[in-house]
């Protein structure tokens, strides 16, 4: 029986999900079985497409961009971590039933380079990547404040998870671990406008990072984010959006396979496929 996998979105060409997942599986020794691939779906066909993937051979799928609210929405069995985000970006189809998961935020945790109890933790960002931070954050026993370009946004999330209100600025050295949950150096890395447009657009002051600062960037793109290049320079910590990436993954293929995902080899696959992906078409 072929246990087939999917990442359903809209865009999705460029998702470097099916490198990843199919580099695990044959690390896994399970090529012969199980395959993961990219699923275009618009939003109005989403329920759909879900309700006919078990029929069709998938035990599971990854959500991204625009259905992760849906995708909580369809499901009958629900983790607390999908419920309280709000968000799914894993189902599993078994028995006849579909069970979501949120490995946004396992996936985020497991990249961290310490666990973050304790940590004064700065998230910029107050979109649905936030969210996923935020809670896995508070959760953990980090003492959080939000950021964002729209205050209000950031508040009324600082209010729904216990998070502090936003600050009047972006002080470095009021926290140990900063994490970039926005847009900004989304895809743009190499053709940002000027040099430290990213960290102005953050409010952050590059000059107050340093070596006992962990940052975390979600954004990635062709090339390395102007955070990640600024503090790693600095002697930070620096975790990348390609690093949570492969952790989110690597959280979904455990669910579905029961098996240790093989992280190292995960990561070379997403790496390579950045590089294939962003190759001129010629
Ligand atoms: P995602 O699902 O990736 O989180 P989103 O929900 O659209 O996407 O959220 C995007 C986040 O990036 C928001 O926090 C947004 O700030 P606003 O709430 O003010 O829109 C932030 N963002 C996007 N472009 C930005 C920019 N140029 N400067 C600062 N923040 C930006």
């Amino acid at each position: 029986m072929p246990k087939r996998l999917a990442v359903l979105g809209q865009p999705i060409s460029h998702s470097r999900s099916p490198a990843i997942h199919n580099a695990a599986l044959a690390e896994l020794g399970l090529s012969d079985e199980w395959s993961y691939e990219a699923m275009e779906v618009a939003p109005g066909e989403f329920e759909a497409r879900v309700r006919a993937m078990p029929g069709e051979g998938f035990v599971g799928a990854n959500v991204t961009v625009p259905h992760k609210l849906a995708a909580l929405a369809i499901a009958d069995e629900v983790s607390d971590a999908a419920r309280e985000i709000g968000a799914a970006n894993t189902l599993t189809f078994a028995g006849g039933r579909i069970a979501a998961e949120n490995t946004d935020a396992t996936g985020f945790l497991k990249s961290l380079p310490e666990p973050p109890e304790g940590k004064r933790a700065l998230v910029l960002g107050a979109g649905g990547s936030a969210r996923a931070v935020v809670w896995a954050l508070v959760t953990s026993g980090a003492e959080v404040r939000i950021w964002n370009r729209t205050l209000e946004k950031a508040e009324r999330l600082a209010e729904e998870f216990g998070a502090k209100a936003p600050g009047a600025t972006n002080d470095p050295h009021e926290f140990d671990l900063i994490v970039n949950a926005t847009s900004v150096g989304m895809g743009t890395a190499g053709t940002a406008a000027e040099p430290g447009a990213d960290l102005k657009a953050l409010h952050l002051d590059a000059d107050s990072l340093g070596e006992r600062h962990q940052v975390v960037d979600l954004a990635y793109g062709s090339e390395e984010t102007e955070l990640v290049r600024v503090a790693r320079a600095r002697g930070a910590t620096v975790v990348d959006g390609l690093e949570v990436l492969v952790r989110q993954g690597a959280a979904s293929l455990r669910i579905w396979t029961g098996m240790d995902p093989p992280i190292e080899t995960m990561r070379q696959a997403a790496r390579t496929a950045w590089h294939r992906k962003n190759a001129p078409d010629i």
